[in-house]
């Protein structure tokens, strides 16, 4: 039995769609019939990453850069029907170091920055879109270093429920992920890689490691359900329920 492609004839745009969590929802997106729109700043990774998932085109800028971004949405041609921001990772430090310009710029990148797509989005997603933004459940610790992402972590789904409200019809959907095999965690965990790999297959309840496509189902999921709005997603493998 086949079942028939379930973005199809929708456009998808992925801020952050060049690696890891973006590039697979793409990935995925495509094979459900959707175009992708991705964007990215590293104008060679995005090229082949739109090369490979056949983008319907491609954007180089900082989406932490407000101009670039309103640049980037006055560009498109017309309407699309989904979007995913993944974009910058987390900041953290301990209290003692935290340097103020840095958690400023990173509250901005995870408060501000859902804010101001979805006043961009308004106008331009087609009845039954949604926006997902990504935070995580690892903030959801309490312990050194953890103050920043903490706060930013808390206000996630209070952020995501309002803005559903606000932008109505279009939904509004936050997943939140613990730890993600992604070129990001490669990079925070340098030569420690495989060891939290191991650890983490050996301590968490599904007995193996979340990667990416774990992720794009969900994301592709919250797409096509035109039920879900307001709410955060969280996908973990049970991490936050281990020690
Ligand atoms: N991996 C995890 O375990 C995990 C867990 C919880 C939450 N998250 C969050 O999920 C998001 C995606 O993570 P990931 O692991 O998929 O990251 P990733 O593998 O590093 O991919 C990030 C993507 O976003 C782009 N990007 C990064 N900063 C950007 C910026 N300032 N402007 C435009 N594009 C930017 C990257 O391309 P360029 O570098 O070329 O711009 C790349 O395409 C991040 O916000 C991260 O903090 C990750």
């Amino acid at each position: 039995m086949t079942t028939a492609p379930q973005l199809a004839g929708q456009i998808v745009v992925v801020l952050g769609g060049s690696a890891g969590m973006g590039l697979e929802t793409a990935r995925r997106a495509r094979a459900e019939g959707a175009e992708v729109i991705l964007t990215g700043r590293d104008p060679e990774r995005l090229g082949h990453a739109a090369q490979e998932v056949g983008a319907l085109s491609t954007a180089v800028f900082d989406v932490t850069d407000p101009a670039a971004l309103g640049r980037f949405f006055d560009s498109l041609p017309g309407p699309f029907d989904h979007l995913l921001l993944t974009g910058p990772g987390p900041y953290y430090a301990p209290l003692t170091d935290l340097e103020r310009e840095r958690a400023l710029a990173d509250l901005a990148t995870h408060l501000w920055l859902p804010i101001a797509v979805t006043q961009h989005a308004i106008g331009r997603v087609r009845a039954g879109g949604t926006l997902l933004f990504i935070g995580g459940t690892g903030g959801r610790r309490r312990g050194a270093g953890m103050s920043l992402i903490s706060a930013a972590t808390a206000a996630g789904p209070a952020l995501v429920a309002n803005l559903a409200l606000e932008a109505a019809p279009i939904r509004v959907n936050l997943i939140a992920a613990g730890f993600v095999d992604t070129p990001l965690s490669a990079t925070l965990l340098g030569d420690g890689l495989e060891q939290r790999r191991e650890q983490l297959r050996a301590t968490l309840p599904i007995g193996r490691v979340v990667g990416p496509a774990d992720v794009a189902a969900l994301a592709v999921h919250l797409m096509v359900n035109t039920a879900l709005t307001g709410a955060t997603y969280d996908i973990d493998g049970g991490q936050q329920l281990v020690p």
